[in-house]
């Protein structure tokens, strides 16, 4: 299905948008990080001291080896035809790659298969919206396909848009506006405005949150289903290029997409365990993120003929109005004129079984061939990928071309590097998930970090890094060695331009770091196994592009305090955001005597350790492999400290105790993720005892994690 395009040329869309000088930049920086890594963790002050040190001398190798020409001959390459995860076109280039990658000098490069749910529409019933008239006549349908874009109007067999996974069904009713379809809007209709949306069919735009959080809110409102929309007050703002998927799309274009909301779980019918050929699956019905109910995607040419008669309530607030020519009146239904009218959904996408493949890349190391660092990016795509992901898998590649020619040279890592280049991320990052179930026991003995590789470049203002605290002084130093591209930064590092644009809004003289949510590959490394994790990307200007900014809290001091300053100011940082937030419910912290004593203390004593652990790393002989051995496991168990092997409360696959993805908004970070949902819209909640109870036991597994967290950093016996 969906095969045979032949051959096109489809312009590698990002260099048009992107300035001159992303590819080269990206790589650079995404190598860096992971020679960062293979250098080891603590090196790095050592290093500073000596300095024609051989590690300085394999990162000059290694920067010069890097070429922006061979990133995009390779993004030209991966973008002539889709490649849709369970296709022939993927499985082809996955082929390609392990050719590639055993061709620039891995020591092994493996297909590796899994058999996963997937989602497709029906070739022969297209799924469509339609507005009915009072003796069900269909008087308005959706279209069936997007316009292709000019030069591509030859091109068949693009999978037209849809909602992977989505139930299907004909449900019929009249249309609710819900604005994002937050949680917020949903409490916005429901307990302000009286509006049920039972029985109703639901229109939402996209933007802010991830689309299956605003399905499963639909679902929980009692909706029969839901369309999805890109209104052009979030899409076609400050003239960023449109491109055939992703979030920026043309004006008769709908966003593909997934709608589980599947935490961390990986394959629905397989939960916790890889998807081979003997592993026991749920049926179908059962699997585990699944919508129950129909969801679409349509344009916005579409959604404001179907929203141009909407009657019921005007919207709340202007906010909620986007800027197509409609009234954004909430409804239910349409005006008294077209009362008769309804909305009726035709939805027959198929859920079906299918075959995967990872490659999985490897250079054995030196001196630690038992510690891994892990480079890995997605390589499927809704239709070209001309950003996601082949911008990421385009650099990925240039990595691997330049470690395999050092590695000719003579050059082995001091620890194995695996690359991987996962299937399915975009039907819920279907194939880092069952890789890492697979080889969950060899990844938490060993696994030293993991480095994500999606789209390199979401716009063209500044760099952009989500990682755990542990890596903010790689990061910090990494940008320091690497030219910014930026027009009016000539001579100067990225680093400098990064700060420039978007300092830190909490620490004084850094750049921004965010959170780790989810949405990408990492997820089931950190939040699933405690994996120090990162992703960078170059990205667009927040403060005025609007739509979905993480919420920050970062904090970094310029030093090379790694653990005492970094994890410790976070953790403390975080701890104080979380108490803050209760304060707000003095009375009932008084009544059900809810105390953040433990946790101030366990945080305490964390900092404590954590400087203890900085002074040893100060005066370890770097010469002693295994007093420097035992250090740096110290340094990458820690994260794996902050795992609660229970999960967190209904989410079992998301088991950091620091961080998880927002319970509202799968694509951002929470800190203290137990303790914020036990306290989220607290005084609605029925019995005050009990959630209270609630609130208690999350602060008390809070502060029993950072204290056991604290004893995997004290010295050793
Ligand atoms: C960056 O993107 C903006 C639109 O978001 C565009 O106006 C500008 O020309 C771009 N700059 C470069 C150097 O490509
Ligand atoms: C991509 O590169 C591979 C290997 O060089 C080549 O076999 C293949 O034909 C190229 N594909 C396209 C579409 O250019
Ligand atoms: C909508 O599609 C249905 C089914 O193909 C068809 O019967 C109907 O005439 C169409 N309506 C319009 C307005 O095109
Ligand atoms: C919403 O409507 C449904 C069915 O019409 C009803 O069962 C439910 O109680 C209503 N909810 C509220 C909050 O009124
Ligand atoms: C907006 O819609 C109204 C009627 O629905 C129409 O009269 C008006 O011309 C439209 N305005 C624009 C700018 O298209
Ligand atoms: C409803 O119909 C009446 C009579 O045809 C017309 O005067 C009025 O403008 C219409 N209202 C709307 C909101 O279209
Ligand atoms: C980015 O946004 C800030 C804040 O609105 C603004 O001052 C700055 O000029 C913007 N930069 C660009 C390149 O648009
Ligand atoms: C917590 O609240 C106090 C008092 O309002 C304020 O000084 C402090 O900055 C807040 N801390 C954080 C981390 O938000
Ligand atoms: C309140 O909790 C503290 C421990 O946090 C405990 O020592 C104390 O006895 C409790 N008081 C009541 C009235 O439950
Ligand atoms: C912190 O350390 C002190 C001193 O060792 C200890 O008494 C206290 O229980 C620790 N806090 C926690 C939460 O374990
Ligand atoms: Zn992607």
């Amino acid at each position: 299905m969906w095969t045979a395009l032949g051959t096109l040329s489809e312009p590698p869309g990002p260099r048009a948008a992107s300035g001159r000088f992303w590819a080269a930049t990206l790589g650079a920086a995404v190598g860096l990080f992971l020679l960062g890594f293979l250098i080891g963790w603590f090196a790095k002050p050592v290093e500073e001291k000596t300095s024609s040190s051989p590690h300085g001398e394999v990162k000059a190798a290694f920067m010069a080896e890097m070429k922006a020409e061979n990133i995009k001959q390779f993004l030209f390459n991966f973008t002539q035809l889709p490649h849709l995860a369970g296709t022939k076109e993927n499985l082809h280039l996955a082929q390609q790659v392990q050719a590639e990658w055993k061709a620039f000098g891995l020591d092994s490069v493996q297909l590796v298969h899994y058999d996963v749910l997937l989602s497709y529409p029906d070739e022969t019933k297209p799924n469509y919206i339609s507005v009915i008239d009072e003796y069900g006549n269909e008087i308005f349908n959706t279209s069936l396909s997007e316009p292709p874009p000019p030069g591509y109007e030859a091109v068949s067999d693009v999978v037209p848009p849809y909602s992977a996974f989505s139930a299907q069904g004909v449900p019929e009713g009249d249309l609710v506006y819900v604005n994002y379809g937050r949680t917020e809007d949903f409490f916005k209709l429901e307990r302000e405005m009286g509006i049920n949306c039972t029985g109703k069919i639901v229109i939402a735009r996209y933007g802010k949150i991830f689309r299956g959080n605003k399905v499963r809110n639909a679902e929980l409102a009692g909706a029969k289903g839901v369309i999805l929309y890109s209104d052009p007050a979030d899409y076609c703002a400050s003239g960023v290029d449109p491109y055939p998927n992703g979030w920026n799309l043309p004006g008769g274009g709908a966003q593909r997409g997934n709608v589980l909301n599947l935490n961390g779980a990986g394959d629905p019918l397989t939960p916790g365990y890889p998807a081979k050929e003997y592993t026991y699956r749920l049926d179908k019905a059962s699997g585990v993120g699944l919508p129950k109910i129909p969801v679409h995607p349509i344009g916005y040419h579409d959604a404001e003929s179907l929203l141009r008669n909407m009657g019921g309530s005007a919207p709340p607030h202007s906010s909620w109005k986007g800027n197509l020519n409609v009234s954004y009146n909430v409804g239910p239904g349409f005006t008294s004129n077209y009362s008769t009218r309804k909305v009726k959904m035709h939805i027959h996408s198929n859920n079906k079984v299918t075959r995967i493949y990872n490659v999985i890349g490897t250079i054995r190391g030196t001196v630690e061939p038992d510690r891994y660092v892990i480079l890995g990016g997605h390589r499927d795509s809704w239709v070209f990928g001309g950003i996601d992901p082949q911008s990421g898998a385009a650099v990925v590649h240039e990595i691997v071309r330049s470690f395999g020619k050092l590695k000719k040279e003579g050059w082995r890592p001091r620890r194995t590097v695996i690359f991987a280049s996962w299937d399915a991320e975009e039907f819920g990052l279907l194939g880092s998930t069952e890789w890492a179930e697979e080889n969950a026991k060899l990844l938490q003995a060993r696994g030293v970090a993991y480095i994500n590789a999606d789209s390199s470049i979401e716009g063209n203002y500044t760099l952009r890094v989500d990682c755990t605290p542990l890596m903010y002084k790689l990061v910090y130093s990494v940008t320091k060695e690497i030219p910014s591209p930026d027009e009016g930064f000539e001579g100067k590092s990225l680093y400098e331009s990064w700060y420039k644009k978007n300092p830190s809004r909490e620490y004084k003289e850094v750049p921004r770091i965010n959170k780790l949510g989810s949405g990408n590959d990492f997820e089931v490394f950190f939040q699933r196994l405690g994996i120090a994790s990162g992703r960078a990307r170059y990205s667009k200007n927040w403060s005025v592009e609007k739509y979905s900014s993480y919420p920050v809290y970062h904090s970094v001091y310029e030093t090379y305090e790694i653990v005492e300053r970094d994890y410790a100011s976070a953790v403390s940082n975080y701890a104080h955001i979380i108490y803050n937030m209760s304060r707000n419910h003095e009375e009932q912290l008084a009544t059900y005597n809810v105390s953040f004593d433990a946790l101030f203390s366990a945080v305490k004593n964390f900092t404590e350790v954590a400087a203890n652990f900085h002074d040893r790393l100060q005066h370890v002989d770097i010469n002693n492999l295994l007093a420097v051995r035992s250090l740096n496991d110290q340094l990458m168990f820690l994260e794996r400290a902050f795992i609660d092997p229970l999960g967190l409360p209904g989410r079992p696959f998301y088991r950091h105790v620091i961080f998880a993805p927002s319970s509202h908004n799968k694509y951002a970070g929470e800190s203290f993720p137990g303790i914020y949902d036990a306290m989220f819209d607290i005084k609605n909640k029925p019995n005050q005892r009990e959630a209270w109870e609630e609130v208690k036991r999350q602060i008390s597994i809070a502060a029993f994690t950072v204290q056991a967290a604290a004893g995997t950093l004290k010295e050793v016996a």
